[in-house]
């Protein structure tokens, strides 16, 4: 099968708008603010020929589970559709090599980018520039700074993060001592979870007496418990801003033989990684943070098609506990 580029299907509609006098731009522009798209109509024109996009992804690591799964679900989608190809990028959580792989892709002409980005600050200049030159660009994850990219992708961090404080709040019995080991605090859903951990706990005698930065890492978690744990010999519960964190919490303490005393509580419940942690006893409970590949290759395609999306596309998200992990977890509200 032949395959067209964007470049040369838009020579190809020009050249045939020249020459049937029809050269005026449609009159219902895509609302994304973007310089107009080719139709998705126009993906299979006259020769027969299919159009086929290409969608570059800027994965800021693939050196977590959760991040292995967001690119399998991308893939999985894309895979579902001839008209698009997606061309991958792993940044090796480096937030300068992912600027350059953001700048890469425009100089490549594709035609609409997708990011996990890494830190926000850093990455807000390469998104804009990619936006403002006219190429679509969805942020999936991890939000970026102000409004200059297409569409955004994620659950709401702060509401599981208040989510997860009411849990912890019942389960103490509303009060006891609290590690909080939180992810990168560069980027947004770090502050989000913590802060709705914070709204969470309101009202209780929780104290939370220990806090470190575990940059998402479960090596790091690890060795912030274990300063943790010999530092204070009551610790009734970890609140880790991701399940790779809380699994780091609980072998510091199991190395203590501190374990049992303690209750664990994570965020990303992948089936194969927090859902199946809850499963074994080792943490408490976990909340689900969705990948939302799927959901941005779909958005990808509306936006290729010139249709409206949405600048923000909320997910949703589920809490598993030992009560509920086998009839598939209960909705956060
Ligand atoms: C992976 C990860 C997930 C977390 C997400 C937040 O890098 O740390 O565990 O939920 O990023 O952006």
């Amino acid at each position: 099968m032949q395959r067209l580029t964007l470049l040369s299907i838009l020579m190809l509609v020009a050249g045939l708008a020249g020459l049937v006098g029809c050269g005026e731009e449609p009159s219902s522009p895509p609302s994304t603010g973007m310089p107009m798209m080719p139709q998705m109509a126009m993906m299979t024109p006259p020769g027969g020929m299919p159009v086929v996009f290409t969608i570059g992804m800027s994965q800021c690591n693939l050196g977590e589970p959760w991040r292995v799964q967001m690119n399998a679900d991308v893939k999985a989608a894309a895979e579902e559709h001839d008209d698009i190809t997606v061309v991958f990028k792993d940044a090796q959580n480096d937030s300068l090599t992912q600027k350059s792989h953001v700048e890469e892709f425009v100089n490549q002409g594709v035609d609409l980018i997708i990011i996990s980005p890494k830190e926000a600050a850093p990455l807000t200049p390469p998104i804009a520039a990619a936006y403002n030159g006219g190429i679509p660009v969805i942020v999936l994850d991890r939000a970026v700074l102000g409004e200059d990219y297409t569409s955004f992708i994620g659950a709401d961090n702060v509401k599981i993060g208040r989510a997860a404080g009411e849990w912890v709040k019942k389960a103490l019995g509303g009060k006891g001592k609290v590690v909080e080991l939180k992810g990168l605090m560069t980027s947004i859903p770090g502050h989000d979870r913590h802060n709705g951990f914070r709204q969470g706990l309101e009202g209780s005698e929780i104290e939370v007496i220990f806090e470190a930065d575990m940059k998402w890492l479960e090596p790091d978690a690890k060795q912030e418990m274990e300063s943790a744990l010999a530092r204070f010999d009551e610790i009734d519960l970890v609140y880790a801003h991701n399940d790779p964190g809380a699994h780091g919490a609980y072998l510091a303490a199991k190395s203590a033989d501190r374990d049992k005393d303690i209750l664990f509580v994570g965020i990303d419940a992948l089936p194969h990684e927090g859902v199946m942690y809850v499963k074994q006893g080792i943490l408490a409970a976990t909340f689900q943070y969705p990948t939302g590949g799927k959901e941005a290759i779909e958005m990808a395609r509306k936006i290729l098609a010139g249709e409206n999306v949405e600048k923000k596309m909320v997910l949703g998200s589920r809490a598993f506990t030992a009560d509920n992990v086998d009839t598939g977890g209960e909705a956060i509200e």
